[in-house]
């Protein structure tokens, strides 16, 4: 007989009809006339009632089915008598795959985050993770959709690259050396690497998206990004996707519309498309979570400068506010609780930041004419800070030339890149969201580290 997956068995209202469904047992209750068996096959979040009359089976066999084990079960789909229920099955016929020692570690209900990321290998198989990364597969087709139903084109940057895109220098570097012998000799000799030079992973597609950019019309990347920052914080990863799209003839104003509605976009679609998911969270992690999504999408992001943003900062330290880190003064970097302050306290909803001073960013953002200021467009989010870091590219050739000299970069390893100055340039403009800090967002979740399936972070690098 051929399976019928749980979401399909739960929507059908043929009852009388024998059916075969597949899954993982949740939880196995038995009485002495009757067991009740919730299974879970992960194509949703509900479970499907396995009703059973111990009398048909070995009593042994029956007994040995517990939370985690894998059957297969036959039987005839009946209306549920049971409240929140459309259908159950009338067991005829059981099959186990397999059996689950009582030392399953996802055994027990209600286990803490941390508890579970010492077994991620296992939490995938609980009701939250599953919610999660069903959410972040919606999410991921939400993207893709956006950008096409916007005539933007799907462009793959490569992982392993030369150059360093934020001229950060926290990068995973690539090698094929060996490195005992280095250690050993104390000599390097890059000639003899793999590509004859020092290679690293991408910190982001955003330089070779450019090119795409610049030929395509418009473009974006999603793929993985690599940053070797030592920061172990609920909102960083050493390993994390990264949303790139790239534009040609967009000016800044244009670039926040874009960011905007890309993000509304993608929380509708959780919201139209993720509704038994959002639910589950929404009773068992976040009872806010669906009313903040619903907020996000009425309210117009507030746009303000940066220098805006220091004002209401200092202002907000002379009324009483007390910062971890102090507000010095204009040209400081903003850190995550100056951020969430401005979103979360103050504004009480996302904010898009502009104009910062050039000098705590990337080289090749534009400057204003004022010499001192960017045109970057980064969005703020409650719960999150920075979700997205965007920006108005600098297209003049000599000026991003001397950007790159002025910071001490190497010009020979942008040459390919300033080649896009050199040869028809042109004003365009783009950004970078976090694709793990959106799911943070949708989810309602509150570590990073719960949102990707195989978390890299500092000294953890497992599975
Ligand atoms: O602000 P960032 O560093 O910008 C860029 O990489 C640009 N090249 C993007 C562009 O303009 N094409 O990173 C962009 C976003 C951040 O706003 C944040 O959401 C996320 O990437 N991000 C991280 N997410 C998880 N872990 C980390 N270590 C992250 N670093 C950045
Ligand atoms: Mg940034």
């Amino acid at each position: 007989m051929k399976r019928t997956k749980v979401v399909d068995a739960l929507a059908c209202t043929d009852f009388g009809k024998d059916i075969n469904v597949k899954g993982w047992v949740r939880s196995h209750r038995s009485s002495k006339a009757v067991d009740f068996i919730a299974l879970n096959d992960g194509s949703t979040i509900k479970n499907i009632q396995i009703v059973v009359d111990p009398s048909k089976m070995d009593a042994e066999e029956l007994k040995s089915i517990t939370t985690g084990a894998c059957i297969s079960v036959v039987g005839t789909l009946v209306e549920s008598q049971g409240k929140g229920q459309t259908s159950e099955i009338q067991c005829k016929e059981i099959e186990i795959y397999g059996l689950c020692p009582s030392d399953y570690p996802m055994q027990k209900k209600g286990q803490s985050f941390e508890y579970m990321r010492k077994y991620g290998h296992m939490r995938l198989r609980t009701n939250t993770f599953g919610a999660v990364f069903r959410i972040r597969h919606n999410m991921a087709i939400a993207i893709h959709r956006y950008f096409h139903e916007h005539g933007f084109y799907y462009f793959h940057t490569p992982l392993i690259t030369g150059s360093d895109a934020e001229g950060a220098g926290n990068m995973f570097q690539v090698t094929t050396l060996d490195l005992d012998r280095i250690a050993k000799s104390g000599k390097v000799d890059y000639n003899a690497d793999f590509f004859g030079k020092r290679t690293n992973l991408t910190v982001s597609g955003q330089l070779e998206g450019e090119l795409g950019a610049t030929s395509l019309g418009a473009i974006y990347t999603f793929g993985p990004t690599f940053r070797a920052e030592n920061s172990n914080t609920p909102r960083h990863l050493a390993e994390f996707w990264m949303v790139e799209p790239e534009v040609a003839f967009i000016d800044k104003d244009e670039l926040m519309d874009l960011e905007e509605d890309f993000i509304k976009y993608c929380v509708r679609w959780a919201l139209d498309n993720c509704k038994d998911d959002l639910e589950f969270l929404n009773k068992m992690i976040d009872k806010e979570l669906i009313a903040r999504l619903e907020g996000v999408l009425k309210e117009d992001f507030v746009r303000l400068t940066y220098t805006e943003g220091i004002e209401i900062l200092r202002k907000a330290v002379a009324d009483g506010v007390k910062f971890e880190f102090p507000i010095t003064g204009w040209g400081m970097d903003l850190s995550s609780e100056h951020e969430r302050y401005l979103v979360e306290e103050h504004f009480r909803r996302p904010v898009i930041m502009t104009d910062y001073p050039s000098e705590i960013k990337s080289f090749y953002m534009k400057k204003n004419p004022d010499g001192k200021t960017m045109q970057g467009t980064d969005v703020l989010f409650p719960r999150i800070g920075e979700i997205i870091g965007g920006s108005v590219r600098e297209e003049n050739y000599d000026k991003l030339l001397a950007e790159i000299d002025s910071r001490g970069m190497k010009r020979e390893v942008y040459d390919w890149y300033l080649d896009t100055r050199k040869y028809g340039t042109c004003p365009h403009g783009g950004f970078g969201l976090g694709f793990e800090r959106l799911i943070l967002f949708v989810t309602g979740m509150q570590n990073i580290r719960d949102v990707i399936p195989f978390a890299r972070t500092p000294k953890n690098a497992e599975f």
